[in-house]
């Protein structure tokens, strides 16, 4: 149904698939307003989650999103310190080839690892995050929420602030929303901005209160201090002065907009409580849609094949 076998980013990904996956997700949404939240749609398979890298809610949504449509799933987390990284990968590869698993959701600090991955079997792949590069399935849910509260993805305004540099979130968003005609502005200091990002069609500011004007809805993105050098901003003060989403700053502008985030937050730095408990925040149910959008992107991937 999907025209590519595997879902490892959305550069590239053809906008009329991440539109049937979004409208097959609002179909799963209405599964897990149910008493009983589950359907037998890929019952039999195997779906082995594999994680080199820490995740709490991108690992739960999948396992959930796994078990509401009644697979067979296997958790296998590492971290790569402890693993001797070339020849274990190739193992862990040929172990889901002996295993004969139907499906690998993959989260891991290289970029590329997923695609690497898919050389060597013949399982779906699907990338949970790959270092800085991308996590299509948070775009994909991001686009859907959207789409629950505006009706459609063209034409809307929408900013991307922060640590856009180290966020694969941000990666995947601007493709997914450029690809479904939304006009994308990033925002956040110019040492957390890569320099040629306009050449995918955002347009970049340093100035949030410029942006908020302008936007229909912010996605605010957390600043991954794990991943930078010292010294890409003065100190978490300024970064929260100047970039931090709080309620002042929004009252100011006298305008309706959408707050969203990929969690996990760093509440007080690039985006405060109030606003993160906020109405207008629509951060849990991202979460929700978020269960939702990886059980259609597993069905599409690997539904219907069930009596092969
Ligand atoms: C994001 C990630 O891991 O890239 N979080 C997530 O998937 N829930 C964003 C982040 O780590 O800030």
């Amino acid at each position: 149904m999907l025209e590519q076998k595997h879902l490892l980013g959305l550069d590239g990904y053809p906008a009329k698939d991440i539109e049937t996956i979004i409208d097959t997700a609002f179909s799963f949404r209405e599964v897990l307003d149910r008493p009983i939240k589950k359907v037998p749609s890929l019952q039999g398979k195997t779906i082995v989650n594999l994680f080199f890298e820490n995740s709490t809610r991108t690992r739960i949504s999948f396992e959930l999103a796994q078990k509401r449509l009644s697979a067979d799933t296997v958790n296998f987390s590492a971290s790569t310190s402890s693993l001797k990284k070339g020849e274990s990968f190739k193992d862990t590869a040929q172990n889901i080839e002996a295993m004969k698993i139907d499906a690998v959701v993959m989260r891991h600090p290289d970029p590329g690892a997923p695609l690497h991955l898919t050389k060597h079997v013949d399982a779906v792949v699907i990338n949970a995050g790959d270092g800085k590069h991308e996590h299509p399935t948070q775009a994909i849910l991001d686009m859907m929420s959207l789409k629950e509260v505006f009706g459609k993805i063209e034409g809307l305004n929408v900013a991307l602030v922060g640590d856009i540099s180290h966020s694969r979130v941000a990666l995947s968003n601007i493709h997914g929303l450029k690809a479904l005609g939304a006009n994308v502005t990033v925002c956040g200091p110019p040492t957390l901005i890569p320099p040629h990002i306009g050449s995918l069609g955002v347009t970049v500011s340093h100035d949030l209160d410029e942006v908020i004007e302008w936007a229909d809805a912010l996605n605010i993105l957390r600043i991954q201090m794990e991943r930078m050098g010292v010294g890409l901003f003065p100190s978490v003060r300024e970064y929260r002065d100047v970039f931090g989403v709080n309620t002042e700053r929004l009252d100011r502008h006298k305008k309706e907009l959408i707050i969203m985030h990929p969690g996990p937050m760093n509440r007080g730095i690039e985006i405060d409580s109030a606003v993160a408990d906020s109405k207008q925040a629509i951060i849990l149910d991202q979460v929700l849609n978020g269960v939702a959008s990886r059980m259609a992107i597993l069905y599409l991937l690997l539904g219907g094949k069930a009596e092969e």
